[in-house]
């Protein structure tokens, strides 16, 4: 009932946008943050994953990042995000805008991928804007605990944005713009606790929700399944034809 419901919402509800948070990567295998297994649930995130720690401590950062990246070795996409790169295939899908720094969304085949959230694809450098692929990163992390850039000498910041960072300008800018012209936003896999992603369905005033447990915007969604991404995806995709 509620997959077909979500299907013709999608099909009628033109252009979709696609808002996903790291409940759409559990299945495979990568934690995500406020669910009762979640990251943040023995970790204080002040203490690993703001600028004020990065500044402080940079090598308490690094620790945290390089054990990120460790869990990012040998991951693939899942059935959640193989359905969405299928609906944006099948001209269902507009855009997908993610909170994920994974990079499963263009490794399942998606196109514009808007990662709002920053990517752990790259290190930068905060002194000299240094950009750094993070395999040499990983070769630096071997030798130090915190990688250091080649041009100026300065601590490599892992490519994420920290709690007390602004947005990537272009990124939130393009978030903003798909969502105000979507006829829906399609929420999958996050708690909606954090702003000003969070706001994004309600720029575009119409929006589902496919999250395990609660969000934010529950009460405000058209439609809310409190289902596993996967499964419900793949399922609104077969509903489809
Ligand atoms: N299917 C559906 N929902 C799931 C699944 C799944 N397989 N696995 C987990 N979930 C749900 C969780 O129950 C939780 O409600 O996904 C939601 C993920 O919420 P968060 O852990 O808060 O992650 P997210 O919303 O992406 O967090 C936003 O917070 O810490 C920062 O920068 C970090 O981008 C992140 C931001």
């Amino acid at each position: 009932m509620s997959v077909s419901r979500l299907a013709t919402l999608i099909r009628e509800r033109q252009p979709c946008v696609v808002l996903t948070g790291a409940g759409v990567s559990t299945e495979s295998g990568i934690p995500d943050f406020r669910s009762q297994t979640g990251i943040w649930a023995d970790i204080d995130p002040v203490e690993v994953a703001s600028i004020d720690a990065f500044r402080r401590d940079p090598a308490r950062v690094w620790e945290f990042y390089g054990r990120r990246l460790g869990m990012l070795g040998d991951i693939r996409p899942n059935a959640g995000h193989h359905a969405i790169a299928e609906l944006q295939r099948r001209g269902l899908v507009e855009a997908v805008v993610t909170q994920n720094v994974d990079g499963l969304h263009q490794q399942a085949g998606s196109r514009e991928v808007v990662e709002v959230h920053g990517s752990l694809a790259t290190a930068v450098c905060p002194a000299c804007d240094a950009r750094v692929p993070i395999a040499e990163v990983r070769e630096l992390l071997a030798v130090s605990p915190v990688p250091l850039c080649a041009a100026c000498d300065a601590s490599l910041k892992p490519g994420v944005v920290m709690f007390g960072e602004l947005l990537p300008v272009a990124a939130i800018d393009r978030a903003l713009s798909l969502a105000r012209s979507a006829g829906l936003v399609l929420v999958v896999g996050s708690s909606l606790e954090v702003w000003p992603v969070a706001g994004l369905p309600l720029e575009a005033g119409t929006f589902a929700i496919v999250n395990l447990g609660p969000t934010t915007l529950d009460d405000q969604a058209l439609l809310k399944i409190e289902a596993g991404a996967g499964e419900t995806l793949a399922a609104v995709v077969a509903a489809l034809g």
